[in-house]
């Protein structure tokens, strides 16, 4: 019974400390940063909360951390679950459900992800305003999930709008620059092929990933405002396709994090 189990998760963490967040954070590749900034941290190693999803070998440095930022309360995933790992949806999402049941009532997700419309560069940051889901699944398909609420879950406005305006007013008050599209997620691990690129442009995707979908599925279900970047590391130009190393992706996540760190924080104070 996953409900059961999401009850063993959250004594275990509140056991360590971790009394009643109000924000949910999801740190993507690269982004790590934003876990130094967080004040009084206590950590939770994911293979240590009773239940959470096995860590596997590549992703020992998986944790929760919980402390303040910005004066709220504060709960941060340093490291997500991908489907290309071999866990499936309902692990990927277990944390957010785990979030929730802390108690969080907002939450921000980020990624690094490739962007698709070339008029957007490396290094760019796109406010998700949509999503296409071509992950071939979904975390509301599974047996006990509506026990949770229904499972039919609208979508026709995945992305808080409060929030996302909110993003849009501190970004020109800051000078940073912010991109807005529609995120497309795939399985991954592969990176795509010419034909798959034009196909996602002319399904009308801004940007590529391999994440976030999901949790975002998950946050609408238990309707749990959420919003979410990414931080654009490559440049999906089918007729001029360059090719991607990981470790690229890595760095200019890393480089544009100062940026997303920002708005993240504001945003957290204006709420
Ligand atoms: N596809 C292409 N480029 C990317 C991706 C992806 O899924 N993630 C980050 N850069």
């Amino acid at each position: 019974m996953i409900k059961k189990q999401i009850n063993e998760s959250v004594a275990y963490l509140k056991s360590k400390g971790f009394d009643a967040p109000e924000i949910g954070i999801v740190l993507g590749t690269g982004l790590g940063k934003l876990s130094d900034e967080i004040e009084n941290p206590i950590e939770a190693h994911y293979n240590h909360i009773p239940f959470f999803p096995l860590a596997t070998v590549e992703f020992h440095t998986g944790k929760l951390i919980y402390g303040t930022l910005e004066g709220k309360k504060t709960v941060v995933m340093q490291g997500r679950f991908h489907i290309y790992e071999g866990y499936d949806l309902l692990d990927v999402t277990y944390p957010v459900r785990v979030m929730h049941k802390l108690g969080i009532k907002k939450l921000f997700i980020s990624n690094a992800a490739g962007a698709i419309n070339l008029d957007y560069k490396k290094g760019d940051i796109m406010l998700i305003e949509d999503h296409i889901n071509m992950q071939g699944g979904s975390p509301l398909a599974f047996k006990d999930v509506s026990q949770f609420g229904d499972r039919f879950v609208d979508m026709g406005e995945p992305y808080d709008v409060d929030m996302r305006n909110k993003i849009i007013d501190i970004a020109k008050k800051e000078g940073i620059s912010l991109q807005k599209g529609v995120y497309v997620s795939v399985v991954g691990p592969q990176l795509e092929t010419k034909a798959e690129y034009r196909m996602l442009k002319i399904i009308g995707a801004d940007a590529v990933g391999m994440s976030t979908v999901p949790e975002v599925i998950v946050a609408n279900h238990l309707k749990l405002p959420v919003v979410a970047m990414s931080v654009l590391t490559d440049e999906c130009d089918p007729d001029n396709l360059q090719s991607v190393n990981i470790a690229e992706i890595i760095e200019i996540a890393r480089n544009t994090e100062p940026k997303m760190i920002k708005l993240f924080r504001e945003l957290i104070k204006s709420i």
